[in-house]
């Protein structure tokens, strides 16, 4: 497997006034091609901040960041924006949908600024919309009009619409249900069998059990890694792995 994204030594500090944050302290990793990769680490450990630094919404510090071949961090503005619409999908806790376009509109938006196709990104909407399980009455629909869950499904499709090398994703089923979260989490899951490269933070277990690795951020850097190897439903000890895991990890 060939790394998608290779981070090296990325520090991300904030000045809060005459005082330095230091809240990546020469982090290194890895994504490979096709990884579920999980992201833990206490509130306030810099996980929000290490997606955004590595994902080209925000700038690290100091520190190389090498997707596919090519350092993003040097990148200038315009060419960043280029580079994060095309390279890179998002999915956060809130939808951050516009409540004044339709759902499939919230849709096109994201898919137009990549390709001028419109044909081509309508259908790839519709076919991933039915994927993640709503219907045709959907589309017309404003956000307001939907479920909590229904939304969220409609910013994975947004997310994924320019079939980006790596989802990122902070906290996705943060603000669902329990039912809404597993038809969320078996979204992502089916994502990734077709080969989705996801990276997603998460505080809770059964998310993270998702994935096929979890990385622990401490004290600015990846501390220890679980290998979970791929999820599957039946497989249980999955669970009590990364339990013993975060145990050690003092979670
Ligand atoms: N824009 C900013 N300006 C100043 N400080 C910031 C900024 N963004 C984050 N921080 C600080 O960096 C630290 C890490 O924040 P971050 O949001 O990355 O944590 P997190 O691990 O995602 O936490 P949570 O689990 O609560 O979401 C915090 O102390 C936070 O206050
Ligand atoms: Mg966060």
């Amino acid at each position: 497997m060939a790394a998608i994204l290779k981070v090296t030594d990325l520090c991300k500090a904030f000045s809060n006034g005459s005082v330095q944050q230091h809240v990546l302290k020469n982090l290194t990793m890895n994504i490979e091609k096709g990884d579920f990769t999980v992201i833990m680490g206490s509130s306030g450990s810099g996980k929000s901040t290490m997606l955004y630094s590595v994902s080209g919404m925000d700038r690290p510090t100091l520190g190389s960041i090498i997707y596919d071949g090519q350092e993003i961090s040097k990148l200038s503005n315009d060419k960043l924006a280029i580079f994060r619409r095309k390279n890179c999908g998002f999915v956060f806790q809130q939808n951050y949908l516009n409540n004044t376009m339709s759902v499939i509109d919230n849709i096109l938006v994201n898919g137009l600024l990549v390709s001028k196709d419109r044909k081509k990104i309508a259908a790839r909407a519709k076919e991933y919309l039915k994927k993640v399980g709503l219907t045709a009455e959907c589309y017309d629909k404003f956000p307001s009009q939907l479920s909590g869950g229904e939304a969220q499904r409609v910013a994975i499709v947004r997310g994924l619409i320019n079939q980006p090398g790596i989802l990122f994703a902070d906290e996705p089923t943060g603000a669902l249900n329990s039912q809404n979260t597993t038809n969320v989490l078996d979204i992502f899951t089916e994502f990734n069998q077709d080969g989705q490269t996801i990276v997603m933070v998460t505080h809770d277990i059964r998310s993270a059990v998702r994935g096929n690795r979890v990385l622990y951020l401490k004290d600015g850097v990846i501390e220890a890694e679980c290998e979970l190897g791929r999820y599957t439903p039946e497989d249980t000890n999955r669970d009590h792995i990364l339990r013993e895991f975060l145990e050690k990890m003092g979670w």
